[in-house]
């Protein structure tokens, strides 16, 4: 996949994220889209070298030169943004859990289907039995499904295998994933999503193979870039997680976790290891948020997990951002809470449940998701040096894009320079 000489013409609006502060956007500034109107992009080497109007870039002596070298895509007053940064996914699973499923409309709810043997610990047995191959080519068929919903960068979890083998294939596989997907892939490492049936009752032993042979065995491959730890009820304990945190650290790697989903656990001793992100964040007390603004923490809405779980309540994105609090939205796509790859409906849901702007969400989908994923230095916002990461949807107004839910409106992505050029050939 090579990336090609690229210049998108007659944008209607162009939402180039720019920068206003250092830092992850909070408060109002979550809502600053910088948009251009009528605005043109060039991309050449995978790059984006410049952003303006599209009389500038008309007018431009090198583009006037080169024209006939160049890939010229009219967007015919369609809206154009940064490639979504979708920063928390599961796509390492065989199976959908139609069980839990159908138990969950029945009445029951996720801690108690998961007590009773289904939930995360039902997805294991399909994973250690796939191969390398067979997972690595559910997670392209993830990723490409996720670019034709705009996403360029996507985080993806391992977390279903829960044994140093099957921990390792699973990272290997996204790792393979990644090279064959045009868009970039950050590999985290989840040996701490739930402890395996093996383990039952001896969580310490768990938590000690994890610290001690998983995370070295990642770490001297190079297999991930953030260790991930399901803090919470009946998964692992804040001492747990800052265990587990602390052995990141002595190999080098980042951390996140899972935090406040079903109970709340108090954020002080954990943001000591500068976690990258706090996802989910359903329960969350007042000082607490308090405490997250001064940091650069991100705390990584997903509220595509409370809808698929059938709750009323959702993160109160309100009350974090007037915190300061700076906020990111990903889609958590994994087959138990959150099936589903489209950042479009993640950011609906934000919309309509959590009462975000669509600004603000668009703001989470992308900057903020770079910031999630310490990239923000390369993704999430239009602006020459960073990454040629594009979406384009059939809209005339990026409000349109949380507005038509469950319609996909993305016609075309460029994914690190390159085309998704099967889309092209239909819309354009
Ligand atoms: O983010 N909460 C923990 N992990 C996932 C669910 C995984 C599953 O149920 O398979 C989540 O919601
Ligand atoms: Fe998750």
């Amino acid at each position: 996949m090579k990336s090609k000489t690229l210049l998108l013409i007659n944008i209607g609006q162009l939402l180039t994220l720019r920068s206003t502060a250092g830092g992850p956007r909070r408060g109002s500034s979550l809502s600053e889209l910088g948009i251009i109107n009528n605005a043109a992009v060039l991309c050449v080497g995978g790059k984006i070298v410049s952003v303006g109007t599209t009389k500038e870039a008309l007018r431009d002596p090198w583009l006037k030169k080169n024209r006939k070298q160049v890939i010229e895509i009219d967007c015919a007053g369609r809206v154009v943004l940064p490639g979504f940064v979708d920063s928390h996914t599961h796509p390492v699973f065989t199976h959908p859990r139609l069980i839990d499923f159908e138990k969950r409309i029945s009445g029951a709810s996720y801690e108690e289907i998961a007590e009773a043997g289904g939930g995360i610990r039902s997805s294991i047995d399909g994973v250690r039995k796939a191969s390398k191959a067979a997972l690595s080519k559910t997670v392209v068929a993830a990723l490409t499904e996720m670019a034709r919903h705009g996403t360029t960068t996507v985080e993806a979890k391992s977390g279903y295998g829960l044994s140093l083998e099957s921990e390792l294939r699973s990272l290997e596989a996204i790792g393979a994933a990644g090279r064959e997907f045009p868009g970039t892939v950050v590999p985290t490492f989840l040996g701490a999503h739930v402890v395996p049936p093996e383990y039952r009752g001896r969580s310490q032993e768990y938590v000690d193979l994890v610290c001690k042979q998983m995370l070295p065995a990642v770490a001297k491959r190079k297999l991930a870039k953030f260790v991930d730890v399901f803090c919470d009820r009946g998964a692992f304990s804040a001492p747990e997680t800052e265990q587990i945190f602390g052995a990141a650290a002595e190999h080098g790697l980042g951390v996140r976790a899972h935090l406040g989903q079903l109970g709340e656990t108090r954020l002080g001793p954990l943001l000591r290891y500068q976690p990258a992100s706090f996802d989910h964040m359903d329960h969350v007390n007042e000082a607490d948020m308090a405490a997250l603004a001064q940091t650069d923490t991100v705390a990584t809405l997903v509220p595509g997990a409370n809808y698929f779980l059938g709750l009323t309540r959702y993160p109160d994105a309100r009350r974090l951002i007037a915190s300061g609090v700076a906020v990111a939205l990903a889609t958590d796509y994994n087959p138990g809470s959150s099936p589903t790859l489209s950042i479009p409906m993640a950011m609906s849901l934000a919309c309509t449940h959590m009462k975000m702007s669509p600004a603000e969400a668009i703001a989470g989908a992308t900057i903020n998701g770079a910031w999630a994923l310490r990239l923000a230095q390369s993704k999430g916002s239009v602006e020459a040096g960073k990454d040629a990461d594009l979406a384009v949807f059939d809209v005339k107004d990026y409000r349109e894009i949380p507005y038509w839910f469950g319609a996909n409106r993305c016609v075309m992505t460029v994914l690190n320079g390159v085309l998704s050029a099967p889309l092209i050939s239909q819309t354009f």
